[in-house]
């Protein structure tokens, strides 16, 4: 079970490399647009810089922003050429003539990430597309009522089963607890945003334990 960044924050991203524990980092357009205004393709290379300056190879995803399928796959190709950074998944969302586009890219050998998948059904599509990820948004398919964890299960199953290699990354985090959720789900990846990390290893227990052995320990010394 690994653990992705869900964020285009470059201190976030850096504090996380820092303690060695991300195997990943997903972007999407509205995670980008969070960060001060500046040159899209820039940014992105200043995430790839940060990898390298930890000596992390870890996959990267960054999401098409049109709509239009020509225009999406010109992206596609785009960010392939600019980044020219060998883990960068190109994250295409589900749909119809999306489809069409993945498997295009899927022949050329580049690695898709299929992102707004909201249905067992649409996770499976994307399988059988030959997306390398699968991304589950977990809080937004609970938005609507439904059950997300269920929906992760029975993708889990059903990967599983045939045999697929496409890994389900669950996103669209909302609390800790969504994390533990997705990981008993079946969920190889979690992409958490940077604002729950902290709270991952922490514990009033382990506060109180802490402090009670450097209390303890500081009368015995003195
Ligand atoms: C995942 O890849 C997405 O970037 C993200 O988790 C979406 O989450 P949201 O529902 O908070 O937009």
């Amino acid at each position: 079970m690994k653990i992705f960044i869900d964020s285009a924050n470059l201190e976030a991203i850096e504090d996380a490399l820092k303690r060695g524990f991300p195997s990943g980092i997903t972007t999407n357009p509205s995670i980008l647009a969070k960060e001060p205004k500046t040159d899209f393709k820039k940014h992105i290379h200043k995430i790839i810089d940060l990898c390298g300056k930890y000596k992390r190879a870890i996959p990267i995803s960054v999401e098409v922003f049109a709509k239009e399928i020509d225009a999406i796959e010109r992206q596609a190709y785009e960010f392939l050429e600019e980044f020219k950074y060998e883990h960068l998944s190109v994250k295409v969302p589900i749909g119809w003539d999306e489809l069409t586009l993945i498997k295009k890219l899927v022949d050329k050998k580049v690695i898709v990430n299929c992102t707004c998948c909201m249905s067992f059904n649409q996770a499976i599509m994307a399988a059988n597309a030959g997306a390398a990820y699968i991304s589950i948004f977990s809080g937004r398919i609970r938005d609507i009522g439904c059950d997300a964890n269920t929906v992760i299960r029975e993708v889990h199953q059903a990967l599983k089963e045939f045999h697929s290699p496409a890994q389900i990354i669950v996103g669209s985090i909302r609390h800790i607890n969504d994390i533990n959720e997705a990981i008993k789900a079946g969920a190889d990846i979690v992409t958490v945003p940077p604002q729950f990390f902290k709270q991952l290893c922490s514990h009033p227990k382990t506060d109180e334990a802490v402090n009670q052995f450097v209390s303890d320990f500081s009368k015995w010394i003195s």
